[in-house]
Parts: C-alpha cells; structure tokens; sequence
C-alpha cells in the first residue's frame, strides 16, 4: 500500500506531529511506502509529490509550520481539478491519501471522496472551529501565545492607564478570544457568534477606568459590531470565497477613545498565533490523530475523519465533520458573565 500525506489551508503548530506519526506507524508496523503531497491540493494539481520515509520525519516533532508545505488551492475551482488529482494519484502509484486540513481541506475531501478517492481526513486548525471534536491540535498551542501576549499587555496597559485591545484569529468562530480572554483575564471579549454593542463596550471600559484598572479587550478578527459588518483587510478572496479580515482591532481603539475620551491602543496578534513550536498538549493530540489516521487506513475504513471526544479518538463520517463549522455555545460564553465589565 502506498500512502500520500497531504497538509493543506492555513498552517498551525502540530502538522509535522502528524506526518511523523503516520509514516512511523505506517512503516513500522504496517510496512506502508509513502509519498509528501507538496503544498496541498495544488501538489496533485501540479503532479508534485516527494518521498516520504521515516529519515525524512526524524526531528520533526517540536518543529512549527509543515515540512510538506500548504496552500489554499481548492482543486475544485481549477479546471478538470478532480481528473487532475487522480492522474497524479495514479501516475505516482498512491492508493490512499491521509489529508491534514481544517474546514475548507477536509470540505475538499470530502467530495473527493465521494467520488471514490481513499482518505481518511485529520483536523487540523488555531481555530478549533471543526464540527465532530473536542479540539483540532494548533489551537492549545495559540491559545498560550494569545494568553501570553495579554498577561503582557495588561502591565504596560496599567502604567499608561489605557485600554489595550488584543486582536486575535478566528473568522466564523471566538474559540482563541474566548479561552485566551478569560485565561489573560480581559474585561470584554468580543466573538464572530455575538455581535456586539459598541455602547455597551464602552460602558464596560469606563467602569474598569473607575475602579482604577486598564481594561484589556480581546477581539477575535470576525468580531461584528451590531450596527455595522466585518471589517476586511481588502476585498480579494482565495479559492474557497474567504476575504481577508483584520482591521476590528484599530476600529475599537478608535471608537473607544474618540467616545469615551480616554487612550486606548491595540495589537494584532496575527500570524505569530499560528508559527513556532507546538506545545505539549498539541504534540499529544497531533501524534494520537496520526497514529489513528493510519490505522483507518490499514482498516479500509476511507471517508472518515479521526476526532477526539472526550479522551477517546474516534472516526466520523467526513460528511458529518464538514456540514458545518463549530462555533462557541452562547451558554459557554455566558458562564463568564461575572468577568465581563
Ligand atoms: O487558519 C485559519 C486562520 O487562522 C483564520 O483565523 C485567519 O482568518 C486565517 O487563518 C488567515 O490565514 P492566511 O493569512 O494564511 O490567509
């Protein structure tokens, strides 16, 4: 059985975890060939594949980012896309694909395999927004730097007293804002799920200044004001539709100094939430994944997706874990209420 490892969308600490515990398996105890699928979808688009053996993924475990490469490339909005990414299945003799992505990845796999390629799908993403598990592995991992980078900002916010607004990733979904924001301790935390009250928001940094403490808000990138929409980087989107966001944070610095006449200033935490070394929790949950993965392989047991519920990896039909994005519970947001203001 010959075996591609292909990583795709948006990079997040614990992809390499993944590769090396699939092939080391694979090889070990299965004896699998395997092939690396450069750069995502566009790798089989582009017929680019490259050896993949246990040499290759020796030292890789710590290492941030993917040995492998990705990319955003939907094959499906290339031409003959899905023809092509057989012939390069084929051409390089590959049986099975383990495919490491978020949403719009695995989405992508899904279809495939619907039209009867062999993959088992792995979730991937800082986001933590895919339906079906607990958590996708990169997400622990941002959580610490996002959590990191308030606990600072809350000293330098105190000497100056000024609000420091934090903005961080997450399109559709507030999973980093929420558990970065309460483990830094922010005073207002602001998610894609709930549109917010920019009155309301001001209110809640007067009543910090009052009691003598430098408010810290934390913004997720999809944040939207309730009387306004998400504020875009630029208007260009890649292939599965997805414009560029960014821009919440400067927005809120803005609006609550001009209204409530006090100093305010922000940072984007932006791609350092996604490089560098994967922490613990990520490595465990990315290796598990891996080892998982390449069972369902060696079972026959294609179009599913490895997940973790609970303690327990499981699989569940791809078509399941892509029908829609997991966003935060109102009723979890809530349990914070006392911290807010
Ligand atoms: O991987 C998802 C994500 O982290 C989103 O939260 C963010 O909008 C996006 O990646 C940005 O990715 P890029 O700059 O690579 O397009």
């Amino acid at each position: 059985m010959k075996v591609g490892v292909l990583t795709g969308g948006g990079d997040c600490p614990g992809l390499n975890a993944v590769i090396r515990s699939v092939v080391r398996k694979g090889v070990q105890e299965y004896a699998f060939d395997f092939v690396g699928v450069r750069d995502g979808w566009l790798g089989l688009l582009q017929g680019h594949v490259i050896p993949l053996d246990i040499p290759s993924v020796r030292g890789i475990l710590p290492r941030g980012g993917t040995i492998l490469g990705s990319s955003r490339t939907n094959p499906f909005k290339h031409e003959d896309g899905a023809r092509r990414v057989r012939d390069t299945l084929a051409t390089h003799d590959v049986d099975a694909l383990v495919v490491i992505g978020g949403e719009d990845t695995l989405g992508v796999a899904t279809e495939l395999s619907r039209q009867g390629i062999q993959l088992v799908g792995v979730p991937k993403t800082i986001d933590n927004d895919v339906s079906g598990t607990d958590y996708t592995f990169g997400f622990d991992t941002a959580v610490g730097i996002a959590t990191e980078a308030i606990d600072r900002l809350h000293t330098t916010a105190e000497s100056h007293m000024r609000t420091l607004v934090v903005e961080v990733m997450g399109r559709h979904s507030g999973w980093i804002a929420l558990h970065a924001g309460i483990a830094g301790g922010a005073n207002v935390i602001l998610i894609p799920e709930r549109p917010f009250d920019i009155d309301q928001v001001c209110e809640q940094v007067k009543s910090r200044f009052k009691i003598n403490y430098a408010p810290i808000v934390v913004a997720a990138e999809g944040a939207i004001p309730k009387e306004g929409r998400v504020i875009l980087k630029d208007q260009t989107l890649d292939e599965y539709g997805h414009v560029r966001l960014s821009g919440i944070g400067e927005w809120l610095a803005q609006e609550i100094s001009d209204r409530t006449s006090t100093d305010a200033r922000t940072t984007v935490l932006g791609h350092i939430q996604r490089g560098g070394t994967p922490s613990a929790f990520d490595r465990w949950l990315a290796t598990r994944f891996g080892l998982h993965a390449i069972d369902a392989v060696k079972d026959g047991d294609f179009g599913v997706m490895v997940a973790l519920q609970g303690t327990r990896i499981v699989r569940l039909p791809l078509a399941d874990a892509t029908a829609k994005t997991k966003l935060v519970d109102p009723s979890l947001y809530d349990e914070f209420e006392v911290f807010f203001g």
